[in-house]
């Protein structure tokens, strides 16, 4: 209980308090409908009259003191403002996109990564960050994989809790940290058919285990805020349902921060036809457990009318306003309310040496590389010419990727530039050959001309920047317009074809994997991209991304992941198999089961060899550790890092379990040969899950350990728990 907060709610009319709980967007950009299209004047006066806590998606430190000044010095009450904004891979130093980061499997340099553009954001003026989204994705449909971390509960529950460290560091009150904002509560990833915004519905039980851990995790990690997801789940819009607000998130976790609506989903209730109207939203949304209203005024509209007629009570309001208010006095605004609009740190932050170096780094150790037949790479910087074809090489805009209203569309490095910056000597040849929102075929003769006229043909293709985030779900998830036909034109004049794929999800390229020499995943890598794969391109850089997703063959995929359960009639056989046997199978008539590349995968200019697994003992406890060995050895010419990975499955339990869940992973530098005993261990908790009765705990019996460098490439071993 603070003093402060506490006098300050005796003072507030019922109008001040809703205004506490109306958080409207600034006049800079809106990335959803707008609910008021005011000018900075109405703003002005809606801070003077205290009707909103704070606004998002401005910046600037002059313009954010200046708002802060009407606040503190002339409201009645002179409560500071929340600025919140999307930084979420970066303000103006650009990182990789968040799934590109998670394919670095670093850990510190994601968390890294979220205080650099902590730094970067609090310069600026804003305090309050809507990041990060730590949705699973399993469905490479849904465009919104972007901007999390992939399939894993396990892995993405550790990348969710390292951006929580990285933005809000240990104390929320210095000018250079920022309230986090654990986004969107909950499963929201799984929406229906991959498509946006659609309706959510699973088990209880498997929300538990795939969804809410992530969530968790970055609660554990001291996320300030939590923001509810546009979906519903189980019938109930998220904005309104007390048994992911309060039941799950206060009660069970203790979280006792503050939780905001998506935009505008308290009125949106009335769209999904669980709400009379906007009043009935704001009564079921605040009673729900949502403190604040984003973009919906619905708040502000009802709330008062709501309380003086006795239908929500005067305790759930203070309950919302205290913890708006508890989130401004950890932020150090009531002491200072000046403290995040810095404008010298503006000019000497925002871009710094320092931090595009460090962006520079992620980049390099996002990209994952698929394919490298013949090491074809890495190519030499002197000889032969090169072809670099693709409007994704040239356009640095395209670079930042999603989220990135706050990036200057020319700061990126291309490709192009990357690559002749790296390797002066060399021929490089240019050429647009698409276009990537059309399907013209006008560039295809040029791009055939310039390939003919090289010797190694760099393509560079996937999709374009909003082509993935948030409202960019799609159909088809191959490559876009008509890459490929541009491709196989290509492919006509049998020289060798190196692919560069931005992507912002899992995206399916058979026919690359087919016909490329090379393929290097490059997602969307921000500020520095095109040095990082220049550096990857001419070996510069030894390549150690593995994917955080399931690449699938075709969209008929999804979803699809590593983690699934075996069925009762498995098949994971291939279609040269006799057809006879194999009709009544799992599996489609039409398409192969294994995915195109794995959860896990990802090549290194290295070769790992993994031999000599061991573990402690064959039999262990409850009480016990297991501790499993394995020896690493770099075979190659060159010093190179693997992620080794360490899954489990349980044989069988009184609920089937996934065929393979990952329990543990090291990243590891190797020398040219050298050998190393990568250890792991794991216990009791590391083996339980929801039991058929929905107890959370261990079962006896037998349990296979795999270890290996992708989901699909492992040793395996066995081992029983006993009581
Ligand atoms: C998105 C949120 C975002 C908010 C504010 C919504 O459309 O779903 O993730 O934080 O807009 O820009």
């Amino acid at each position: 209980m603070s003093e402060r907060i506490e006098s300050l709610l005796a003072q507030m009319t019922l109008e001040e308090k809703a205004g506490q709980l109306n958080f409207p967007v600034g006049d800079l950009f809106v990335t959803g409908p707008a609910m008021i299209t005011a000018e900075s004047a109405e703003f002005d006066d809606r801070i003077r009259n205290g009707t909103i806590t704070g606004l998002f998606n401005i910046h600037g430190a002059k313009y954010t003191a200046r708002l802060q000044r009407i606040a503190v010095e002339e409201s009645r009450l002179k409560i500071p403002l929340l600025i919140g904004a999307d930084v979420i891979h970066g303000f103006q130093t650009m990182f990789p996109i968040p799934l590109a980061e998670a394919a670095s499997w670093d850990i510190e340099a994601i968390e890294e990564s979220a205080r650099i553009a902590a730094r970067e954001s609090t310069a600026v003026g804003i305090n309050f960050n809507f990041a990060p989204m730590v949705d699973i994705a399993r469905d490479a449909r849904w465009g919104r994989s972007a901007e999390g971390a992939g399939e894993d509960p396990f892995y993405g529950s550790l990348v969710g809790a390292a951006r929580i460290r990285g933005f809000q560091g240990d104390d929320l009150s210095k000018p250079y940290t920022v309230a986090a904002c654990v986004k969107h509560i909950a499963a929201y990833g799984a929406a229906e058919g991959g498509r946006e915004y659609n309706t959510v519905d699973m088990s209880e039980r498997r929300l538990r285990e795939v969804y809410l851990p992530p969530y968790k995790a970055a609660i554990d990690a001291g996320a300030a805020t939590v923001m509810t997801s546009f979906n519903e789940f189980d019938g109930v819009p998220v904005t309104a349902s007390k048994f992911l607000l309060q039941d799950i998130l206060r009660e069970e976790w203790g979280f006792n921060g503050m939780v905001v609506s998506d935009w505008a989903s308290v009125p949106e209730m009335v769209i999904h036809g669980s709400a009379n109207d906007t009043c009935d939203a704001a009564k079921q949304a605040i009673e729900g457990g949502t403190d604040m209203d984003m973009m919906g005024e619905a708040f502000i509209e009802h709330i008062p009318q709501l309380v003086q007629d006795g239908k929500v009570s005067m305790e759930t309001v203070d309950h919302a306003v205290r913890n708006v208010l508890r989130l401004k006095e950890k932020l150090g605004l009531f002491d200072d309310p000046f403290r995040y609009s810095d404008e010298k740190r503006e000019k000497t932050e925002l871009r710094s040496r320092k931090h595009l170096s460090a962006a520079h780094d992620m980049a390099r150790k996002s990209i994952v590389l698929l394919k490298n037949q013949n090491q074809i790479l890495p190519l030499a910087k002197e000889g032969k010419s090169i072809a670099l074809i693709g409007q994704l090489a040239e356009n640095s805009a395209e670079m930042n990727g999603c989220w990135a209203y706050f990036a200057k569309p020319y700061h990126p490095i291309s490709f192009l530039t990357g690559i002749k910056e790296k390797a002066p000597a060399l021929t490089i040849n240019y050429a647009e050959g698409y276009h990537l929102y059309n399907e013209t075929t006008r560039y295809f003769d040029e791009a055939i001309e310039v390939a003919q006229n090289s010797d190694i043909l760099v393509v560079a293709v996937g999709e374009g920047a909003v082509m993935n985030g948030e409202a960019a779900s799609r159909a088809e998830i191959g490559l876009p317009g008509n890459q490929l036909s541009l491709l196989k034109e290509l492919k006509r004049l049998r020289k060798p074809i190196i692919a560069l794929v931005s992507c912002g999800r899992g995206i399916a390229i058979p026919w690359l994997a087919e016909n490329a020499d090379a393929i290097l995943v490059n997602w969307a890598l921000g500020s520095e991209a095109g040095r990082a794969v220049a550096d990857v391109l001419f070996g510069d850089y030894n390549p150690s991304g593995k994917l955080p997703v399931t690449f699938p063959r075709s969209v008929g995929q999804a979803p699809i992941y590593y983690g699934s359960r075996t069925t009762g009639r498995p098949y994971d056989g291939d279609y040269s198999e006799p057809k006879s046997e194999r009709i009544y199978t799992s599996k489609y008539r039409d398409e192969k089961n294994s995915p195109l590349f794995p959860f896990g995968f990802g090549l290194s200019y290295s070769t790992f060899r993994y031999s000599n697994l061991q573990i402690s003992q064959e039999q262990i406890t409850a009480e016990d550790r297991l501790r499993v060995f394995v020896d690493v050895e770099n075979a190659g010419e060159v010093a190179g890092e693997e992620v080794v990975q360490f899954y489990i499955r349980d044989m069988v339990g009184s609920v089937t379990r996934p065929v393979k869940e990952l329990k543990g992973f090291k990243k590891v530098k190797l020398q040219s040969r050298e050998k190393q005993t990568i250890e792991f261990s794991l216990g009791a908790n590391d083996l339980s899950f929801y039991r058929r009765d929905m107890t959370w705990g261990y079962e006896e019996g037998e349990f296979e350990v795999m270890i290996g460098g992708s989901s699909e490439s492992v040793l395996t071993t066995k081992f029983n728990l006993i009581s």
